[in-house]
């Protein structure tokens, strides 16, 4: 009797261990497999960041937010009167930047911080929005956000979300997305989101920011907005974000066998 009692709280504590192994498997799942960079580009409010998120977690990658990097650069411009046109103004307002990435368990993604201010809430304002597209076009600019950005890709297992991600910041990236929705249902959205913030916001004062930074961002003269040739259109104007995260996980899956099988057959 003893006996059979030893050997049942033994299977117990056999299966329990299983199981935590079977989670932890589950969970690590696409640590372990080879890792790779996918890339989402679009234009404004099209829901890359939560498409992003939701990838990164599910694969346990690292999400960035390229745009928060541009916005953080602005927030710190418009701060210290920076003037974006001229160049030396830029050049040495860039060597006091130090933007770093940190991960808020709550929100499930990292927050940014501007010389150790966490700026992630303030970066989000439409006096920001308004001003970011200009600052964003400016070449040294762009240099310096572009080699942060590529040196946070180094070990792959990063999705990252933003304009020219596919096109020039990981060019060989092996999942490349190019977001797309409805104007309107764009407008709507970061509508919605604003609101949230802030009650007296007016629905022409952001469709018009929308439409002033999808023009800046396409025209400007370094990396502009363009779908890599190589990128999978995702239009989201009426899908659910759960189909969006299927069809992108799917490719994601596909994607990183086939990352898998160039490996083993280059190590062969
Ligand atoms: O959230 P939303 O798509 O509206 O914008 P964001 O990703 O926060 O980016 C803000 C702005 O940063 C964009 O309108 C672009 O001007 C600039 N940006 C860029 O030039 N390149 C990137 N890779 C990401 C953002």
């Amino acid at each position: 009797m003893l006996l059979q009692k030893k050997f049942y709280s033994y299977l117990r504590r056999e299966y329990f261990l299983l199981g935590q192994c079977l989670s932890f498997l589950h969970k690590h799942a696409y640590s372990i497999m080879r890792k790779i960079i996918i890339t989402i580009d679009g234009f404004s409010s099209c829901g890359k960041s939560t498409l992003a998120k939701q990838l990164a977690t599910k694969l346990n990658y690292v999400f960035i937010d390229s745009g928060a990097m541009y916005r953080a650069v602005t927030l710190y411009f418009l701060r210290n009167h920076v003037d974006w046109t001229n160049k030396d103004q830029v050049e040495e307002a860039l060597k006091l930047i130090d933007l770093k990435f940190e991960y808020n368990s709550e929100a499930g993604k990292s927050d940014i911080y501007l010389n150790e201010e966490n700026v992630e809430y303030v970066i989000r304002d439409l006096v920001v929005a308004e001003k970011v597209s200009e600052v964003a076009a400016v070449k040294e600019v762009r240099e310096y956000a572009v080699a942060a950005q590529q040196l946070m890709g180094k070990r792959k297992g990063i999705v990252m979300d933003g304009r020219d991600i596919g096109t020039a910041v990981f060019p060989d990236a092996e999942l490349k997305l190019f977001m797309t929705a409805d104007p309107l249902v764009r407008v709507e959205r970061r509508y919605k989101e604003l609101f949230e913030k802030n009650p007296l916001v007016q629905i022409d004062e952001v469709k018009h920011n929308i439409e002033m930074r999808d023009y800046i961002d396409s025209n400007r003269e370094f990396s502009p907005l363009r779908q890599a040739a190589d990128a999978i259109v995702i239009d989201n104007s009426f899908i659910s974000p759960d189909e969006q995260l299927k069809m992108a996980m799917d490719l994601a899956k596909e994607r990183i066998k086939m990352a898998q099988q160039v490996e083993q057959r280059q190590s062969s």
